[in-house]
């Protein structure tokens, strides 16, 4: 391989990321390595998709198995590892009659929803399109960067360049009931929330929020959509986050752990929702392509082999109590610890860029959220040792800025 990798990025990779100054080449569970063998703590996890750490031995072998038979076959025809994928996802949400797309990409997900609400939208005006459509989301949410999600995407940082939007997106203010329910109108067809608004900060969506806005669709009929693409899959200590508020959704996003470092998203939609998709109307070529439902089956599969939902909550305690000790160590830098499962975020009070170097420079790797807040994103299989290494650098990296 290229020794060269800066220079070749310079020279060839269009710089629409700010990327670390460091070249990843491996890893294994919760360590990755860059080319000049320094070795990390990976608390980032490629932004919560590596869910089973790196080089998981049942991943590699479901994925490994299905390049050598079928990597790809289009939906042209039908897949095994796809129709399985469903099943297995499908019957551990335990709800009658659901059914999955598959896509590439966390955006692409909620296109689908869009697209999902649209079609609810035209069914509920009797067949005419254009007249219910509009979706409500929250303040501060991240849905991607795509026409659709970009729309339902209210910064200014994600939105400047693209004008004019896609049009019929409003925005309430995240867990404030009363400003969703002044939003909703005659034309609304959807609502898309985050059950924790992950890019914006890591805040977590309450209980009374989620049940208040399942009860305001039921009364409005109008579908109750969530973006799960990040604290979904195990990442909360529950399959989903919403589960925590003991509300059904009518559809859900999907994306980044169900892969575990395999690109693939999904919709999950619930009956009678799942047939407003009919033949033609929606589609992408590697959507639900064997090799990434291998991947998908091994993440699944193995979070029940190895009950990691059990070992979230646990780790989550243990990573929480400690984070709360650090934030009174360092009350000058350190504001809040709030999250859920182990998606945490840490606010601080100063920008994140130099914290995240420090951090790097110490040997563990996380993802910034906003302009104050870093999260700790690690694997669902992470060890308690593992965190209390992390602490340690997070302690040390708090020392050298504090000096
Ligand atoms: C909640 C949420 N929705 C959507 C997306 C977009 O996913 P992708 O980057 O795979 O398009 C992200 C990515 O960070 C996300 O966190």
């Amino acid at each position: 391989m290229a020794k060269n990798t800066q220079s070749l990025y310079e020279k060839y990779i269009i710089g629409n990321y700010g990327v670390a100054p460091l070249t990843l080449v491996r890893g294994k569970g919760r360590r990755v390595w860059d080319d000049k063998g320094k070795r990390y703590l990976d608390f980032c996890s490629g932004i919560a998709v590596n869910s089973l750490g790196v080089a998981h031995p049942a991943w590699v072998k479901s994925v490994s198995a299905q390049a050598k038979l079928l990597a790809h076959a289009s939906n042209l025809f039908r897949n095994e590892p796809q129709a399985a994928l469903a099943k297995t996802f499908v019957d551990m949400m335990g709800v009658a009659g659901a059914k999955m797309f598959f896509c590439n990409s966390g955006t692409e997900a909620n296109e689908a929803l869009i697209k999902l609400a649209r079609l609810y939208g035209m069914k509920k005006a009797g067949g005419k399109e254009g007249k219910i459509f509009k979706i409500v989301c929250a303040e501060n949410a991240f849905h991607g960067r795509t026409f659709g999600s970009m729309a339902a995407t209210p910064q200014k940082k994600i939105q400047h360049g693209f004008a004019p939007q896609l049009k019929g997106f409003s925005f309430g203010k995240f867990n404030d009931l009363k400003s969703f329910e002044k939003l909703v109108d005659k034309d609304t067809a959807a609502v898309l929330v985050e059950p924790v608004q992950g890019e914006s900060g890591v805040t977590p969506a309450t209980a009374e929020f989620l049940k208040g806005l399942r009860k305001l669709c039921d009364k409005k009929k109008i579908l109750f959509m969530l973006d799960e693409i990040q604290c979904g899959i195990a990442r909360s200590g529950t399959l989903l986050a919403c589960q925590q508020s003991g509300i059904v959704p009518d559809a859900v996003s999907l994306a980044k752990g169900l892969g575990g470092g395999f690109p693939i998203g999904a919709i999950w939609v619930r009956a009678p929702y799942t047939d407003l998709l009919q033949p033609g109307m929606h589609g992408t070529t590697f959507g639900g392509n064997p090799l990434a439902c291998a991947a998908g089956l091994a993440v699944l599969e193995t979070i029940k082999a190895e009950d990691l939902l059990a070992n979230v909550k646990d780790i989550s305690k243990h990573l929480i109590r400690k984070l709360t000790a650090v934030k009174k160590e360092f009350p000058a830098l350190v504001k809040e610890v709030r999250g859920l499962g182990l998606m945490i975020g840490i606010g601080l009070a100063k920008e994140t860029a130099p914290v995240i170097a420090a951090l790097r420079a110490q040997g563990l790797l996380v993802a910034g959220a906003g302009n104050h807040t870093i999260r700790f994103l690690p694997a669902l299989n992470v060890t308690k040792a593992e965190c209390d290494e992390a602490i340690c650098m997070l302690k040390k990296a708090l020392d050298s800025l504090s000096q």
